[in-house]
Protein backbone atom coordinates (compact mmCIF):
# COMPACT_ATOMS: atom_id res chain seq x y z
CA UNK A 1 0.00 0.00 0.00
CA UNK A 2 1.44 3.53 -0.92
CA UNK A 3 2.81 5.71 2.53
CA UNK A 4 0.31 8.10 1.97
CA UNK A 5 -2.66 5.84 2.18
CA UNK A 6 -1.47 4.12 4.87
CA UNK A 7 -1.30 7.46 6.46
CA UNK A 8 -4.67 8.22 5.87
CA UNK A 9 -6.07 5.02 7.02
CA UNK A 10 -4.34 5.17 10.26
CA UNK A 11 -5.39 8.81 10.63
CA UNK A 12 -9.15 7.86 10.49
CA UNK A 13 -8.60 4.61 11.83
CA UNK A 14 -9.51 4.89 15.86
CA UNK A 15 -12.99 6.37 14.77
CA UNK A 16 -15.53 3.47 14.78
CA UNK A 17 -16.52 1.59 11.50
CA UNK A 18 -19.63 3.20 11.17
CA UNK A 19 -21.15 6.44 11.90
CA UNK A 20 -24.63 8.08 12.26
CA UNK A 21 -25.31 11.28 10.09
CA UNK A 22 -28.87 12.49 9.65
CA UNK A 23 -31.09 9.86 9.82
CA UNK A 24 -28.52 7.25 8.22
CA UNK A 25 -25.97 4.56 9.39
CA UNK A 26 -23.04 5.29 7.07
CA UNK A 27 -19.61 3.98 6.31
CA UNK A 28 -17.30 6.32 8.60
CA UNK A 29 -14.89 6.89 5.53
CA UNK A 30 -17.91 7.73 3.29
CA UNK A 31 -19.78 9.73 5.53
CA UNK A 32 -19.86 13.90 4.84
CA UNK A 33 -22.27 16.99 5.52
CA UNK A 34 -23.13 19.90 2.87
CA UNK A 35 -19.95 21.98 1.94
CA UNK A 36 -22.20 25.12 3.08
CA UNK A 37 -22.76 23.53 6.16
CA UNK A 38 -23.23 26.39 8.69
CA UNK A 39 -20.93 23.69 11.54
CA UNK A 40 -18.18 24.34 9.19
CA UNK A 41 -18.17 28.12 7.45
CA UNK A 42 -18.95 29.39 11.10
CA UNK A 43 -18.61 26.92 14.04
CA UNK A 44 -22.48 27.63 13.86
CA UNK A 45 -22.61 23.88 15.92
CA UNK A 46 -22.79 22.07 19.78
CA UNK A 47 -21.15 18.80 20.26
CA UNK A 48 -20.50 16.42 23.05
CA UNK A 49 -19.09 13.71 23.99
CA UNK A 50 -19.69 10.57 26.15
CA UNK A 51 -17.67 8.93 27.63
CA UNK A 52 -18.47 4.55 27.39
CA UNK A 53 -17.62 2.17 30.10
CA UNK A 54 -18.76 -1.70 30.27
CA UNK A 55 -20.60 -1.36 27.11
CA UNK A 56 -22.74 1.50 28.80
CA UNK A 57 -22.58 5.31 27.87
CA UNK A 58 -21.72 6.84 31.43
CA UNK A 59 -23.80 9.92 32.67
CA UNK A 60 -26.00 9.62 29.45
CA UNK A 61 -28.57 12.19 31.00
CA UNK A 62 -26.65 15.02 31.82
CA UNK A 63 -24.65 14.85 28.91
CA UNK A 64 -27.85 15.19 26.95
CA UNK A 65 -28.85 17.47 29.38
CA UNK A 66 -25.51 19.64 28.87
CA UNK A 67 -26.65 19.57 25.01
CA UNK A 68 -30.04 20.45 25.17
CA UNK A 69 -28.90 23.62 26.81
CA UNK A 70 -26.03 24.22 24.71
CA UNK A 71 -28.39 24.26 21.62
CA UNK A 72 -31.04 26.83 23.26
CA UNK A 73 -28.48 29.40 23.92
CA UNK A 74 -27.83 29.63 20.24
CA UNK A 75 -31.47 29.02 19.07
CA UNK A 76 -31.21 25.35 18.69
CA UNK A 77 -33.35 22.11 19.45
CA UNK A 78 -32.58 18.68 19.88
CA UNK A 79 -32.70 17.58 15.85
CA UNK A 80 -34.72 14.27 17.41
CA UNK A 81 -36.39 13.43 20.31
CA UNK A 82 -34.42 12.73 22.94
CA UNK A 83 -35.54 9.32 23.23
CA UNK A 84 -34.92 8.64 20.19
CA UNK A 85 -31.44 9.70 20.30
CA UNK A 86 -30.37 7.85 22.74
CA UNK A 87 -31.76 5.12 20.97
CA UNK A 88 -29.23 5.90 18.13
CA UNK A 89 -26.24 6.10 20.88
CA UNK A 90 -26.76 2.94 21.22
CA UNK A 91 -26.77 1.51 18.01
CA UNK A 92 -23.52 3.46 17.38
CA UNK A 93 -21.93 2.23 19.99
CA UNK A 94 -23.03 -1.65 19.72
CA UNK A 95 -22.71 -0.95 15.24
CA UNK A 96 -18.97 -0.25 16.10
CA UNK A 97 -18.55 -2.43 19.30
CA UNK A 98 -17.54 0.16 21.61
CA UNK A 99 -17.18 -1.02 25.27
CA UNK A 100 -14.75 1.60 26.48
CA UNK A 101 -14.69 4.51 24.59
CA UNK A 102 -16.69 7.38 23.54
CA UNK A 103 -19.51 8.64 21.68
CA UNK A 104 -18.88 12.34 19.85
CA UNK A 105 -22.13 13.89 18.90
CA UNK A 106 -22.54 17.49 16.80
CA UNK A 107 -25.69 19.21 15.68
CA UNK A 108 -25.01 22.20 13.29
CA UNK A 109 -27.36 24.59 12.14
CA UNK A 110 -27.44 22.82 9.02
CA UNK A 111 -26.50 23.97 5.24
CA UNK A 112 -28.02 26.99 3.98
CA UNK A 113 -25.85 29.67 1.39
CA UNK A 114 -23.30 31.47 3.36
CA UNK A 115 -24.65 34.83 5.32
CA UNK A 116 -23.27 35.56 8.43
CA UNK A 117 -26.72 36.10 10.26
CA UNK A 118 -28.53 33.12 10.95
CA UNK A 119 -31.56 32.43 8.10
CA UNK A 120 -35.15 33.30 8.87
CA UNK A 121 -36.25 30.48 7.29
CA UNK A 122 -33.88 28.15 9.41
CA UNK A 123 -32.38 24.98 7.47
CA UNK A 124 -32.69 21.41 8.99
CA UNK A 125 -29.99 20.90 11.36
CA UNK A 126 -27.16 18.30 10.76
CA UNK A 127 -26.24 15.50 13.22
CA UNK A 128 -23.70 13.57 13.24
CA UNK A 129 -23.06 11.09 15.21
CA UNK A 130 -19.52 8.62 15.66
CA UNK A 131 -17.80 6.20 18.25
CA UNK A 132 -14.66 5.34 18.95
CA UNK A 133 -12.78 2.67 21.69
CA UNK A 134 -10.54 3.86 23.46
CA UNK A 135 -6.76 2.21 24.50
CA UNK A 136 -7.16 2.42 28.26
CA UNK A 137 -4.24 1.19 28.88
CA UNK A 138 -2.46 4.36 27.78
CA UNK A 139 -4.40 6.24 30.48
CA UNK A 140 -3.53 3.84 32.91
CA UNK A 141 0.33 4.47 32.25
CA UNK A 142 -0.58 8.22 32.43
CA UNK A 143 -2.20 7.83 35.70
CA UNK A 144 0.64 6.26 37.04
CA UNK A 145 3.41 8.62 35.87
CA UNK A 146 1.31 11.60 35.56
CA UNK A 147 1.16 14.16 33.26
CA UNK A 148 3.02 17.56 32.38
CA UNK A 149 0.68 20.72 31.94
CA UNK A 150 1.92 24.12 30.44
CA UNK A 151 0.18 27.45 30.70
CA UNK A 152 -1.33 29.75 28.34
CA UNK A 153 -3.52 32.75 27.72
CA UNK A 154 -7.04 32.06 28.12
CA UNK A 155 -7.73 33.40 24.52
CA UNK A 156 -11.42 31.99 24.36
CA UNK A 157 -14.73 33.90 23.63
CA UNK A 158 -16.63 34.79 26.76
CA UNK A 159 -19.33 32.23 26.26
CA UNK A 160 -16.88 28.95 27.00
CA UNK A 161 -20.15 27.19 29.03
CA UNK A 162 -21.66 26.60 25.55
CA UNK A 163 -20.07 23.61 24.20
CA UNK A 164 -19.34 24.83 20.87
CA UNK A 165 -16.98 23.65 18.13
CA UNK A 166 -15.29 26.91 17.87
CA UNK A 167 -12.18 25.47 19.38
CA UNK A 168 -9.47 27.10 17.53
CA UNK A 169 -7.61 28.72 20.74
CA UNK A 170 -8.17 25.69 22.50
CA UNK A 171 -6.73 23.66 19.62
CA UNK A 172 -4.14 25.93 19.41
CA UNK A 173 -3.15 25.89 23.27
CA UNK A 174 -3.52 22.24 23.03
CA UNK A 175 -0.89 21.74 20.23
CA UNK A 176 1.80 23.79 22.37
CA UNK A 177 1.11 21.81 25.21
CA UNK A 178 2.20 19.06 22.98
CA UNK A 179 4.90 20.56 21.46
CA UNK A 180 6.67 21.66 24.76
CA UNK A 181 6.27 18.05 25.47
CA UNK A 182 2.94 18.92 28.27
CA UNK A 183 -0.34 16.79 27.93
CA UNK A 184 -2.42 19.66 28.80
CA UNK A 185 -2.44 23.20 28.73
CA UNK A 186 -4.29 24.87 31.32
CA UNK A 187 -5.96 28.55 30.27
CA UNK A 188 -5.11 31.60 32.32
CA UNK A 189 -7.56 34.79 32.45
CA UNK A 190 -6.65 38.07 32.99
CA UNK A 191 -6.54 38.13 36.24
CA UNK A 192 -3.54 35.20 36.42
CA UNK A 193 -5.89 32.48 37.31
CA UNK A 194 -6.85 29.27 35.77
CA UNK A 195 -9.98 29.13 34.02
CA UNK A 196 -10.03 25.20 32.86
CA UNK A 197 -7.86 22.98 30.68
CA UNK A 198 -8.15 23.45 26.81
CA UNK A 199 -10.13 20.05 26.76
CA UNK A 200 -10.34 19.14 30.66
CA UNK A 201 -11.24 20.59 33.81
CA UNK A 202 -8.79 21.72 36.14
CA UNK A 203 -7.92 21.15 40.15
CA UNK A 204 -5.74 21.29 42.64
CA UNK A 205 -5.43 20.36 46.24
CA UNK A 206 -4.27 23.23 47.98
CA UNK A 207 -2.28 24.06 51.04
CA UNK A 208 -5.45 23.09 53.44
CA UNK A 209 -6.02 19.86 51.69
CA UNK A 210 -8.70 21.47 50.15
CA UNK A 211 -10.09 20.15 46.53
CA UNK A 212 -10.37 23.27 44.73
CA UNK A 213 -12.07 23.54 41.13
CA UNK A 214 -12.68 26.74 39.48
CA UNK A 215 -16.35 28.35 40.47
CA UNK A 216 -18.57 28.21 37.02
CA UNK A 217 -20.03 30.74 34.46
CA UNK A 218 -19.54 32.03 31.75
CA UNK A 219 -15.77 31.31 31.47
CA UNK A 220 -16.06 27.54 31.70
CA UNK A 221 -17.67 24.51 30.35
CA UNK A 222 -19.33 23.06 33.01
CA UNK A 223 -17.93 19.41 32.85
CA UNK A 224 -20.04 16.24 33.46
CA UNK A 225 -17.28 14.68 35.33
CA UNK A 226 -16.70 17.72 37.10
CA UNK A 227 -20.00 17.31 38.82
CA UNK A 228 -19.77 14.07 39.33
CA UNK A 229 -16.39 14.28 41.30
CA UNK A 230 -18.13 16.93 43.52
CA UNK A 231 -20.43 14.55 44.03
CA UNK A 232 -19.23 11.35 44.87
CA UNK A 233 -15.94 13.52 46.55
CA UNK A 234 -18.71 15.05 49.13
CA UNK A 235 -20.37 11.73 49.60
CA UNK A 236 -17.23 10.90 50.86
CA UNK A 237 -16.33 13.59 53.08
CA UNK A 238 -13.65 14.83 50.97
CA UNK A 239 -13.18 18.54 51.24
CA UNK A 240 -14.82 20.08 47.59
CA UNK A 241 -14.30 24.10 47.58
CA UNK A 242 -15.30 25.71 44.31
CA UNK A 243 -12.85 29.03 43.97
CA UNK A 244 -10.57 30.34 41.56
CA UNK A 245 -6.66 29.55 42.11
CA UNK A 246 -3.37 31.22 40.15
CA UNK A 247 -1.14 29.89 38.23
CA UNK A 248 1.86 30.32 41.59
CA UNK A 249 -0.98 28.48 43.67
CA UNK A 250 -1.18 25.62 41.49
CA UNK A 251 2.31 25.51 41.34
CA UNK A 252 2.31 25.77 44.89
CA UNK A 253 -0.58 23.15 45.30
CA UNK A 254 0.12 19.79 46.96
CA UNK A 255 -1.83 17.95 43.67
CA UNK A 256 -2.84 18.64 40.52
CA UNK A 257 -5.34 16.93 38.40
CA UNK A 258 -7.83 17.30 35.30
CA UNK A 259 -10.80 15.14 34.54
CA UNK A 260 -13.17 14.86 31.64
CA UNK A 261 -15.26 12.15 30.40
CA UNK A 262 -13.10 9.06 29.45
CA UNK A 263 -10.41 9.74 31.36
CA UNK A 264 -11.69 10.33 34.60
CA UNK A 265 -9.00 12.05 37.30
CA UNK A 266 -5.54 12.41 35.81
CA UNK A 267 -2.74 13.92 37.96
CA UNK A 268 -0.37 16.33 36.85
CA UNK A 269 2.95 15.93 38.35
CA UNK A 270 4.26 19.17 36.57
CA UNK A 271 3.45 22.67 35.79
CA UNK A 272 5.18 25.37 33.41
CA UNK A 273 8.76 22.89 33.99
CA UNK A 274 7.97 23.24 38.31
CA UNK A 275 7.27 19.68 39.93
CA UNK A 276 4.02 19.78 41.97
CA UNK A 277 4.34 18.23 45.48
CA UNK A 278 7.18 15.66 45.35
CA UNK A 279 6.79 15.10 41.47
CA UNK A 280 4.77 12.31 41.92
CA UNK A 281 0.75 11.76 41.40
CA UNK A 282 -0.94 12.48 44.60
CA UNK A 283 -3.55 10.16 46.51
CA UNK A 284 -6.43 12.63 46.11
CA UNK A 285 -6.39 12.37 42.68
CA UNK A 286 -6.07 8.50 42.95
CA UNK A 287 -9.12 8.12 45.04
CA UNK A 288 -11.25 10.55 43.38
CA UNK A 289 -10.46 8.38 40.09
CA UNK A 290 -11.49 5.16 42.00
CA UNK A 291 -14.76 6.77 43.29
CA UNK A 292 -15.17 8.24 39.43
CA UNK A 293 -14.60 4.61 37.99
CA UNK A 294 -16.53 2.68 41.15
CA UNK A 295 -19.79 5.02 40.19
CA UNK A 296 -19.03 4.29 36.20
CA UNK A 297 -18.78 0.92 36.97
CA UNK A 298 -22.17 0.76 39.20
CA UNK A 299 -24.15 2.30 36.36
CA UNK A 300 -22.58 0.05 33.94
CA UNK A 301 -23.83 -3.19 36.06
CA UNK A 302 -27.16 -1.48 37.17
CA UNK A 303 -28.30 0.77 33.94
CA UNK A 304 -29.51 3.24 36.78
CA UNK A 305 -27.23 4.93 38.82
CA UNK A 306 -26.80 8.75 38.31
CA UNK A 307 -29.75 8.57 35.96
CA UNK A 308 -28.62 6.06 33.38
CA UNK A 309 -31.36 5.25 30.80
N1 LIG B 1 -13.83 18.00 26.48
N2 LIG B 1 -13.43 21.82 29.73
C1 LIG B 1 -13.36 21.82 28.38
C2 LIG B 1 -12.92 23.06 27.67
C3 LIG B 1 -13.68 20.64 27.68
O1 LIG B 1 -13.63 20.64 26.33
C4 LIG B 1 -14.07 19.48 28.39
C5 LIG B 1 -14.45 18.22 27.69
C6 LIG B 1 -14.12 19.54 29.79
C7 LIG B 1 -14.55 18.36 30.63
O2 LIG B 1 -15.92 18.15 30.48
P1 LIG B 1 -16.57 16.70 30.75
O3 LIG B 1 -16.17 16.31 32.11
O4 LIG B 1 -18.02 16.92 30.60
O5 LIG B 1 -15.99 15.77 29.70
C8 LIG B 1 -13.80 20.73 30.43
C9 LIG B 1 -14.23 16.92 25.63
C10 LIG B 1 -13.89 15.59 26.21
C11 LIG B 1 -13.69 17.15 24.24
O6 LIG B 1 -13.70 18.30 23.82
O7 LIG B 1 -13.33 16.20 23.55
Amino acid sequence: MPERALRTRDRVRPVGRIAYVDGRYVRHGLASVHIEDRGLQFADSIYEVFGVFGGRIFDEQEHLDRLERSLREIGLALPIERRALQLVVREIARRNRVTEGLIYMQVTRGAVRRDHAVPQQPPRPSLIITAKSIDANGFEDRRRSGIKVITTTDERWARCDIKSTALLPNVLAKTKARDSGAYEAWLVDGNGRVTEGSSTSAWIVDSDGKHVTRDLDNAILPGVTRRILIHVAESAQMPIVERRFTVAEAQAAREAFITAATIGALPVVEIDGKLIGEGRPGPVARRLHELYRHAAEVAAATGDVLQQA
